[in-house]
């Protein structure tokens, strides 16, 4: 069917007309593109040739050729000889309303995430003194970076990582942790978060099953839902998981041994030992989080269970959330030899190296003793903060608490029975409070679990008098006193 010229010229004059702030070319293709989805031009109808087309329109025939070719690269016109055909397209569906959104089935029960990038509230868990980074410095080893390798960074990286990077890791991780490994058995990730992801893909499958700590750290739980693993709690005692006599093992378990999130406990060795026989014995894997274990302020540094027997079956995750700034995003994995070797080519599948510049920035820092300085001057601050916060709190405090949280780490746990945990955190915000909820990190809250778990990383002890008075006040009130 050929459309008569006065039709197209009645249906296209006004719509180039209305669109007079774009080029010709495009309003001409926006034109006839509208007036195919529309129907008004009806499919299998026949326009004009461009030479007809460009006079009706009074537009040149080169502008025409181009809107017509570009409707036929999208599909909506063929290009004849005798003409140009409108093609049939589905109907487009009608949305009437706001359409229904209904996500996965596995990650409609994570955990509540936190807004994490609110402004740095006192007691916030987790944040270290970011105020305290060495950011002149960080900025000239930056420039260096950039300086020294120009336009090489701007391609892709090795899956794995920078290679200097994992070397500097690798020397740190001898030195402080215990823990010798070389740089074939390190991945570089963005944090802790998206190491506990690649775990999940590299070990499990749907349907496999995941022990996390009860209570535990919510960002596990949340990787292993959302990856459709079943995930049990277990619980924590003094001397970190108790594995009693659980029948059915699973495929990946998850620890915080140094520093148990967020109680504080340390794993004693023989329930280290009792765990890394039993994930031997029935082939799991155990995924070690050693996300602040470099704050330790009495006695020495606890050794990682990766480092305690040889081929541990030990996937351990650092960060440097915790020791350098949040932000950066750099965090990394060491898995032992075989996995290394094992998981090799599917890393180079999932992983695409980036993030160039900050991760060689970082292994200067390393290499050049920044970090090992900047650590030293966070234990010191922190342990004061700590002891601070200890005497705020039993100075503050006069109701029946117990304050858990262990000799390290960036935080303190307070245990307070029957309290409404999650008021009080909110009611704290008004006055500028971010403790967290302790109730938040148990898969099963009861009555004893309720308690606030309070960040002092990055918050200054002159602040800890009111704040804690402020909280008293505010737990009495959530019991009904
Ligand atoms: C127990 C635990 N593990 C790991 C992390 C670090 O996560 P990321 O490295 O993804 O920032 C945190 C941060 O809050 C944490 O509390």
């Amino acid at each position: 069917m050929n459309i008569p010229d006065d039709a197209l010229q009645a249906l296209l004059r006004p719509a180039l007309a209305e669109r007079a702030g774009l080029t010709r070319q495009r309003a001409l293709y926006m034109a006839l593109r509208d007036a195919i989805r529309g129907g008004t031009l009806k499919a299998h109808s026949l326009l004009p040739g461009s030479r007809v087309l460009a006079k009706t329109l009074a537009v040149s025939r080169n502008t025409v050729n181009a809107a017509l070719e570009q409707l036929a690269i999208e599909g909506f016109v063929q290009r004849e000889r005798q003409g140009t055909r409108v093609l049939m397209l589905a109907s487009a569906p009608v949305v009437r309303n706001t359409p229904v959104i209904s996500l996965a089935q596995r990650v409609r029960t994570l955990p509540q995430g936190v807004t994490r990038n609110s402004p740095a509230l006192a007691f916030t868990p987790g944040l270290p003194a970011v105020n305290y980074f060495p950011t002149a410095i960080w900025r000239r080893l930056s420039e260096r970076v950039w300086r020294d390798e120009g336009s090489a960074l701007l391609g892709y990286g090795e899956s794995g990582g920078e290679r200097r990077l994992r070397a500097a890791i690798a020397r740190h991780l001898a030195l402080a942790r215990g823990i010798h490994c070389d740089v074939e058995q390190i991945v570089i990730t963005e944090g802790a978060q998206d190491a506990l992801m690649l775990c999940v893909h590299l070990l499990c499958d749907p349907g496999n099953s995941a022990w996390v700590e009860e209570p535990g750290y919510n960002g596990a739980k949340s990787a292993f839902l959302a990856a459709g693993l079943q995930v049990k709690g277990i619980p924590v005692d003094e001397e970190g998981m108790t594995l009693a006599e659980t029948i059915t093992p699973p495929r990946i378990i998850y620890t915080s041994p140094s520093h148990q999130y967020p109680l504080g406990y340390v794993m004693s060795a023989a329930r280290r030992l009792q765990l890394l026989e039993a994930a031997t014995r029935t082939e799991s894997w155990i995924i070690e989080d050693d996300y602040d274990s470099e704050f330790r302020y009495h006695g020495d540094p606890v050794p990682a269970m990766l480092g305690m027997i040889p081929n541990p079956p030990v996937v351990y995750l650092g960060t440097f959330s915790k020791t350098l700034f949040p932000s950066l995003r750099i965090g990394f994995m060491v898995m032992p030899p075989a996995l290394a070797n094992a998981a090799a080519s599917v890393i180079n599948s999932l992983l695409r190296g980036g993030h160039r510049s900050e991760q060689l920035a970082l292994a200067h820092f390393i290499e050049d003793g920044h970090y090992a300085r900047h650590l030293a001057a966070m234990r010191r601050l922190y342990r004061k903060r700590q002891a601070q916060l200890r005497e705020a709190l039993q100075n503050g405090l006069d109701l029946e608490h117990r304050v858990l949280g262990g000799e390290g780490g960036l935080h303190l746990t307070l245990s307070v029975t029957g309290m409404n945990d999650l008021n009080v955190v909110r009611e704290a915000r008004r006055f500028g409070l971010a403790p967290h909820a302790l109730s938040r990190f148990y898969l099963q809250p009861s009555p004893v679990s309720s308690g606030l778990v309070l960040g002092y990383g990055n918050t200054s002890a002159s602040l800890f008098p009111g704040g804690v008075r402020t909280l008293a006040r505010l737990i009495t009130q959530s019991r009904g006193g």
